[in-house]
């Protein structure tokens, strides 16, 4: 014969009691005064034979018990669920690193350069990127068939025909040189970060935009002998107290003399041991480029210079393609 008791154990364990209605449902099921079958039972204890009477009861007890206990233990989980609305928080899951960026390697160099030139009394200065043909090549003594000018390596904004003889993206950081000497007479001290913009073709080693930083130093008795020591002092900071560096003549139309600075790269596998690798141009302010404006060559001399920024940076971390400075692969940037 089936049991009685076992048949409503398992019925009571069976029940899902997952809403408040339920758990009402399952309480008046079988606990109301009126029908509840734990009830009914409680009630007829008093008739089961005096000999089984005990046994009874107690099964009917621990029955009711039994409710009682999975009506207590549904409302705590319905009022946990309720208060914390959202999955358990599982302790033993590894937690989640913060990344934080870092700096560009762009601007890491950058940071570095300025460092070393306001160490030395240099201050800062910027200029705007769109230029006039004034400011970018002819005051700079720029002849008017160089081929700088040439629509294949400036982008212009109004062509060359236009006034101001065309409006295009700054080739160079040479401009800002201008700039500072027509808005106030010497002496100047400055450097010039900035962007500047070539229609070149994009290849591991040249982009259509890149970062130089102009220098310009004017004053009574300014020398080649002050130029070249600063510039030693620079390469010194950047690249250690041992550099080896050389000047090399060159050309550059607002600049006379003009020289470009290399730096020695050791590196063993190489017949020589090393390479020279030019790391930026520099010279004496030409006379033309003070009489443009209007500072006077016979009180005033200078020296300037410019460098690539990215070709520092690529040199000093040893970055083989210019094109990842612009990417934004998190796997390039992170490595700095
Ligand atoms: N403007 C030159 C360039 O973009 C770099 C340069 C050379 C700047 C000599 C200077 C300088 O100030 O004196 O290639």
């Amino acid at each position: 014969m089936p049991d009685l008791f076992d048949e409503l154990q398992r019925a009571i364990e069976a029940e899902p009691l997952d809403t408040e209605e339920a758990i009402d449902r399952f309480r008046i099921r079988y606990l109301s005064r009126k029908q509840g079958r734990i009830t009914e039972l409680l009630k007829q204890i008093p008739t089961v034979a005096p000999e089984e009477r005990k046994a009874f009861g107690q099964r009917v007890n621990r029955l009711k018990k039994l409710v009682e206990a999975r009506i207590e233990a549904a409302r705590e989980r319905l009022r946990r669920s309720r208060t914390v609305a959202r999955p358990e928080i599982d302790l033993t899951l590894p937690g989640r690193r913060p990344l934080p960026g870092s700096t560009h390697p762009l601007t890491q160099t950058l940071e570095d350069i300025k460092r070393v030139f306001t160490s030395y009394g240099f201050s800062i200065a910027e200029g705007p990127e769109i230029e006039d043909d004034w400011h970018n090549f002819t005051a700079l003594n720029f002849p008017p068939d160089h081929p700088a000018r040439d629509m294949q390596d400036t982008f212009f904004l109004e062509p060359p025909e236009r006034e101001h003889g065309g409006i295009l993206l700054r080739t160079h950081t040479s401009p800002v040189q201008i700039r500072i000497m027509e808005s106030e007479p010497p002496p100047y001290r400055v450097i010039v970060p900035g962007r500047v913009y070539r229609n070149e073709a994009i290849s591991y080693k040249s982009y259509c935009l890149f970062h130089q930083v102009e220098g310009l130093c004017v004053d009574e008795g300014v020398t080649l002998g002050d130029l070249k020591q600063i510039l030693h002092a620079f390469a010194r900071a950047l690249f250690g107290e041992d550099v080896k560096m050389r000047f090399r003549p060159s050309f550059f139309p607002f600049t006379e003399p003009s020289a470009e600075v290399d730096i020695w790269w050791p590196d063993p596998a190489l017949p020589n041991g090393g390479k020279w690798l030019e790391i930026l141009g520099c010279g004496m302010v030409d006379p033309n480029v003070f009489e443009a404006v209007g500072v006077d060559p016979e009180r005033y001399t200078g020296y300037a210079f410019g460098m690539g920024i990215e070709r520092i940076a690529m040199l000093r971390y040893d970055i083989g393609d210019i094109r990842t400075f612009y990417e934004n692969d998190v796997r390039f940037l992170a490595q700095f």
